[in-house]
Formats: structure tokens, C-alpha cells, sequence
């Protein structure tokens, strides 16, 4: 069993063919599954985490980098293999990478019974049935972005306390680099009523805190004259909702109403997830960022000069074409004096059909781009460590996500700067506001004992795990 399947598997329909789901990529996939769990359910479909008692394997891909998609693949001759033995077995591709390589896949793998790509979901549960009844190959890559279903089962969720939410779907941007406005196609933000009416029924069942979803979600309502901020103050108002996270942000589309309204709202939080991809202007021109680097040092003054305590969070890309020692060197210098709470560093990977491949020559050795990408990872450990040092003795107070995966025996949950807590407690708290006092750290985590507990999320039925 590989880390991308669900375990333990949703609850669905009992006694209905069983159905196993892997995710990969990104939240926007966690999502999306999530939506296609709740459709598979009402069809009567049941699910497993155990490839030999399933009857459907379905992969929700990712396309971002190359590696990605080659562990599908991989993955596809594994379970090619296995359909030799259990020839019944269907076999969908969704997501990112269905939609890259459509046609593609189902020429390659035989076995493949399916593909639907990132706006078609809401046809899973159809065409898998139509799969399994017809032995017919499906393909569905058509799905219109403007009327993409939301439609979701609020109860049908892997988590008590916590969940996403989408407020846009695809990306209008055009980052060189970037698979996913081809993916996910054209920038379309959900209606405020319709995300306020979601987020409603969700507290509803127990919600405290939910992560707004858009790939660029700092551009929100923009076609209706609308903004992220509005509707960060409309969930101000709205009890028994506590934390609102809203990931990704873009550095050209940050403004003054955002972080006026994020100084006045208590609930968004103390973390910015902004990533800079770069520190050199002319590698951030040739990806088509849209900003400077002096912008974007100028953005963090400003946010941390309004938010006292707020914590950024950066994606960097390391080898991009044509970066020099000296553009390196820049973006170690911005990684430096940022002092990023959490960084994620990526090597540059060629992706078909970008505006990058083909015209930009992918000239940075593979073994100057893990040095690079080492040298920052080395950086960014340092600079958490200091940065976790100084928290030692400090309070917290910590939404319990659940037990700690590495040490069931403690609990793990994050504070409003969304740094990770793994502290000794009951463990019958998850979905629940603890204060804990840190003892210790790593780079990683904090980590510490349970004081008090703050105030517990209201009472409901747990919720069917997905
Ligand atoms: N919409 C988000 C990012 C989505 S992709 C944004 O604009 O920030 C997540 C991250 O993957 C990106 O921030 C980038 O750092 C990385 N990434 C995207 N394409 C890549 C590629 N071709 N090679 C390496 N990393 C890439
Ligand atoms: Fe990709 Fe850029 Fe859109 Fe983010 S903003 S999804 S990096 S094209
Ligand atoms: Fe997400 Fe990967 Fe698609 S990062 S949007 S699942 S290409």
C-alpha cells in the first residue's frame, strides 16, 4: 500500500462493491475526492484501503512535475498486473494528469478502463458503473469550468473538525513553469452565497476551521467585484466557525483591502502561505511572476507591520532555465531574510505545453539543481530551528488534528501560525482547542504538553471519515 491511499478508508455504502482511492498532488485533489467520495457513496459503492478486495481502483493524479507522473505510470503496470489475476477489477485515471494525457494513457495501458479529467468528477460514479457493467472504455475531458458541480454530502469528510473549501477553481495566470492552468483550465471564483452557504452547513457538523482552496485564491470575486477580504470578514461574523486558512496567495495580486482585512480578522489567522519562486528579478521576468523582488520584500514588511506575529510560508523553484550562480545566490539571500516559517523547494521540471518548454532550454545540470535545492533545504532547517528555539516556554493554542503519526501515543494539531505541535494529552480531543506549553523542538515541530483546554468545538455526531 503506497502513502497516497485513503487509510482508513470512507465509510460508504455497506456491502456495495468496494471501491479504493489514491490521491496524489495537491489539496485541490484531496477535495475533489473527497466531492467524488460522497458521489460514490450514493451510488452504493463501499471503500477499502486492500487492492485484493477491491472491485474499482481509482487514481486522482497530479501533473506538476515530471516525477509525479511518472509514479502513476508505475503504479498503472503494478495494478495492470494485478488485473491479470482479478480481470473484473476497473481501473480509472483522474485528475491533473488525466487531463494532461488523456488519450494517452488509455493507449498505453490496456488495462486502463477509464479517464476523467479535472471537471469531470461528478461523472465518476456514472462511469464507473457503465465500466463495470459494459467492459467499455470511457474517456470524459470535456467538463465545462463554468458549471462544475460543488454538490457535497458536508457529512462526508476525513476530518471532525477541520475542511477544505473550494472558492475557485483552474488559474488565469500564466507562470512559465506551470502545468496547471492546462490541468485545471480558466480562473472561475465560486459566488459568495454559495461558499458562505457551504461553510454554513459545514459548521453546522461540527466545523472549527476551514482552508479556503484557489490557486490563486488572494484573487477571489475579482470578476464580481468582489474580495478575498469581504469574504474573510463575512466569516468573521459567523459562530462557531474559529480558524479561516486560505491557501495559495499570489505576490502580484496582494492588496491593501487583504491585509487590512486580515489585521482585523482574528479568525484568518497568523500565516501567509506566499510563494516567491524565486529571488532574482530576471528569473522571476522569464517565469512571468509579475513582481520584483523588491515588491516582494516590501509586501512582507508591510504584512508583518500590520500583523504582528504573522507567519509566510514560500514554494521556491531551484534550476529554473537559465539561472546563474548569482540568480541563485539571490534567492538564498531572500530565503534568508525572509525567514519563512515553512518552505517547500522544488527542482525545475519541464512541463509539456507550458510556455517555458521548448522555447526555454532546461540548461541547469540535474546535479547543480540538487545542490541548489540541498543548500536551500540546509538554509530554510537552520533558520526554522532559530526560529523554534526562541518559541521554547511559549503557550499555544492548538487545534488537535489527531495522533501523531510518527508517535501515535501523543497528539499532533497546528496553532494560527499553523506551525506543527506534537504534545502529550487525552486523546479523545481531536477537533478541539488545547493550550500547550513548548518543552522542546526540532525544525520541524514543536513540541510540548497539553495545559488547558480553550473552549471545545460544538457538539455533533462525528462525521463519516473519508
Ligand atoms: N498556484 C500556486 C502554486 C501551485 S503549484 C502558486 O501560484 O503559487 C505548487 C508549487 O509547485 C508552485 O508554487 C511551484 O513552486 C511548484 N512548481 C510548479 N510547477 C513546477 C515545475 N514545472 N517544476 C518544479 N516546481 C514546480
Ligand atoms: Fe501555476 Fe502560476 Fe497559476 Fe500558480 S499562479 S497555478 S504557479 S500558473
Ligand atoms: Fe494540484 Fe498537481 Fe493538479 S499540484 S492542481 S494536483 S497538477
Amino acid at each position: 500500500m503506497n502513502d497516497a491511499v485513503l487509510s482508513p478508508p470512507p465509510i460508504g455504502h455497506a456491502g456495495g462493491p468496494k471501491v479504493l482511492l489514491e490521491v496524489f498532488g495537491c489539496q485541490m485533489n484531496k477535495l475533489d475526492a473527497e466531492l467524488m467520495v460522497s458521489a460514490l457513496k450514493r451510488a452504493g459503492y463501499d471503500f477499502t484501503d486492500r487492492d485484493e478486495e477491491a472491485a474499482a481502483v481509482l487514481l486522482v493524479t497530479c501533473a506538476i512535475r515530471d516525477q509525479a507522473e511518472h509514479r502513476v505510470h508505475s503504479h498503472l503496470g503494478e495494478l495492470s498486473v494485478l488485473k491479470r489475476s482479478h480481470p473484473d477489477l476497473a481501473l480509472g485515471v483522474l485528475g491533473c494528469q488525466a487531463q494532461r494525457q488523456g488519450q494517452e494513457l488509455l493507449s498505453r495501458w490496456p488495462a486502463l478502463d477509464f479517464v476523467a479529467g479535472t471537471r469531470d468528477f461528478p461523472k465518476v460514479a456514472r462511469m464507473l458503473d457503465e465500466v463495470r457493467a459494459d467492459r467499455t472504455r470511457l474517456i470524459a475531458l470535456e467538463g465545462d469550468p463554468e458549471t462544475v458541480s460543488e454538490e457535497r454530502d458536508v457529512t462526508v469528510r476525513p476530518h471532525r473538525g477541520r475542511a477544505f473549501v473550494n472558492v475557485m477553481r483552474g488559474c488565469d495566470k500564466r507562470c512559465t513553469y506551470c502545468v496547471v492552468p492546462n490541468t485545471r483550465g480558466v480562473e472561475v471564483s465560486r459566488p459568495m452565497a454559495d461558499v458562505i452557504a457551504e461553510i454554513d452547513q459545514l459548521v453546522d457538523d461540527g466545523v472549527v476551521e476551514v482552508t479556503l482552496l484557489g490557486q490563486t485564491v488572494n484573487a477571489w470575486g475579482r470578476r464580481e467585484d468582489r474580495s478575498l477580504g469581504e469574504l474573510l470578514h463575512r466569516l468573521e461574523e459567523l459562530p462557531g466557525l474559529h480558524r479561516v486558512r486560505f491557501i495559495t496567495s499570489h505576490p502580484e495580486e496582494m492588496d491593501d483591502r487583504l491585509v487590512d482585512a486580515m489585521a482585523a480578522c482574528r479568525k484568518s489567522g497568523l500565516f501567509l502561505h506566499l510563494p516567491p519562486q524565486s529571488g532574482s528579478d530576471s528569473v522571476l521576468r522569464r517565469m512571468a511572476r509579475g513582481y520584483t523582488v523588491e515588491r516582494y520584500d516590501e509586501i512582507l514588511v508591510s504584512l508583518r507591520e500590520r500583523i504582528p506575529g504573522i507567519e509566510i510560508g514560500a514554494d521556491i523553484i531551484v534550476g529554473f532555465p537559465g539561472e546563474t550562480d548569482e540568480d541563485f545566490e539571490g534567492t538564498r539571500r531572500l530565503m534568508e531574510r525572509s525567514r519563512f516559517s515553512q518552505a517547500y523547494v522544488f527542482r525545475y521540471s519541464p512541463r509539456p505545453g507550458t510556455p517555458a518548454f521548448g522555447r526555454m532550454d532546461d540548461d541547469v545540470p540535474d546535479a547543480v539543481k540538487r545542490e541548489r535545492l540541498a543548500a536551500l533545504n540546509a538554509l530554510q532547517n537552520r533558520l526554522m530551528l532559530e526560529r523554534h528555539r526562541g518559541l521554547i516556554g511559549s503557550r499555544h493554542e492548538v487545534l488537535v488534528e489527531g495522533a501523531s503519526r510518527k508517535d501515535p501515543r501523543r497528539l499532533f494539531g497546528r496553532n494560527l501560525a499553523f506551525d506543527r505541535l506534537v504534545f502529550e494529552g487525552d486523546p479523545d480531543v481531536e477537533g478541539r482547542f488545547i493550550e500547550v506549553e513548548v518543552t522542546d523542538v526540532t525544525a520541524l515541530t514543536l513540541s510540548g504538553h497539553a495545559v488547558s483546554e480553550v473552549r471545545s468545538a460544538p457538539a455533533s455526531p462525528a462525521p463519516a471519515a473519508v
